[in-house]
């Protein structure tokens, strides 16, 4: 039977369809072990198969974000929100209450700062990620980008074998190569190519042509939101990602940079959850916001 719903599963699950056509609610996971599925189950809500992913780990890269300099007052505050939390290990125990119950995408690679060319890129120790009861290890992978390219790719596929020894799933993050314009055919490529190395998960932008991008990839794809757009604009990223075949978002800075990060996030949720159209969800924003 399992080889059957694998079957049904590679044929069927793409755009316009949802999770219960399946044998398991998270694309290309029917084949996992229980804690592959326990875990991937924690991030996507088994009812709808998406998720809220909230990330705040630009830190480890840009030092402290203009909405994340105090994770205390503003970020805290927003967990009860979220489906999952994407952080380092550093912000997690320093930061975050121990018993807030959400499910953490631990940010598990470590590199050089905005200050410096992104290289060398390496991994944390996969034990520290189970001390920190991580649901899943995010692990950056830089197409076409040179020497930076095989070193993420190395570990990509490091933390894909211990991941898989250990019953962790990675999430592979799509970096904007430097040499490749932001299109459809360089986020398939690189969404394809995490997948194909073993990532259960992939992190990427939205574009023109995404649906091809979701299609091609054999394991739920979430979108980033980018760079603080107004939110009705961010609102119709996300209708329009859920709507080509994103399996939810995992969205930064168009949350905690708003003027009102709780209504936004929870007017995320109503579009990646409940369907609302952007004009709908941009209406629950003011109200919430104007409370
Ligand atoms: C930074 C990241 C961020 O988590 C990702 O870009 C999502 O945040 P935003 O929605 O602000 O783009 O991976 O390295």
């Amino acid at each position: 039977m399992a080889d059957m719903d694998g079957f049904k599963e590679a044929v069927n699950f793409g755009v316009g369809q949802t999770a219960s056509d399946t044998g398991f609610h998270v694309k290309g996971a029917s084949c996992m072990s229980w804690g592959m599925k326990d875990r991937l189950s924690r991030i996507f809500n088994p009812k709808t198969g998406r998720t809220v992913m909230l990330a705040f780990d630009h830190g480890f890269i840009m030092g402290p974000t203009s909405g994340l300099e105090r994770i205390d007052l503003n970020i805290v505050p927003l967990v009860q929100y979220a489906d999952c939390l994407m952080c380092t290990r550093g912000i997690l125990r320093t930061s975050i209450p121990a018993n807030v119950n959400k499910p953490v995408c631990l940010r598990s690679d470590a590199g050089s700062t905005i200050l410096t060319e992104l290289n060398r890129n390496v991994l944390i120790d996969v034990e520290d990620a189970i001390r920190c009861n991580a649901s899943a290890m995010a692990v950056m992978f830089s197409a076409g980008d040179g020497e930076q390219e095989a070193i993420t790719a190395a570990n990509l596929v490091r933390a894909v074998d211990l991941g898989n020894r250990y019953g962790i799933p990675v999430m592979g993050v799509t970096a904007v190569g430097k040499q490749m314009a932001r299109d459809a055919r360089y986020f398939a490529l690189a969404s394809r190519v995490c997948a194909e190395n073993g990532a259960s998960i992939v992190k990427t932008y939205y574009c023109d042509g995404f649906e091809k991008i979701a299609a091609s990839c054999p394991v739920p794809v979430v979108i980033a939101g980018g760079k603080k757009l107004p939110e009705l604009e961010a609102l119709e990223l996300c209708y329009k990602a859920i709507n080509d075949g994103a399996a939810g978002v995992d969205m930064g800075r168009n949350v905690f940079q708003s003027e009102s990060p709780a209504a936004m996030i929870q007017a995320v949720h109503a579009v990646v959850h409940d369907g609302l159209t952007p004009e709908q969800a941009f209406q629950l924003f003011e109200e919430l916001a104007n409370k």
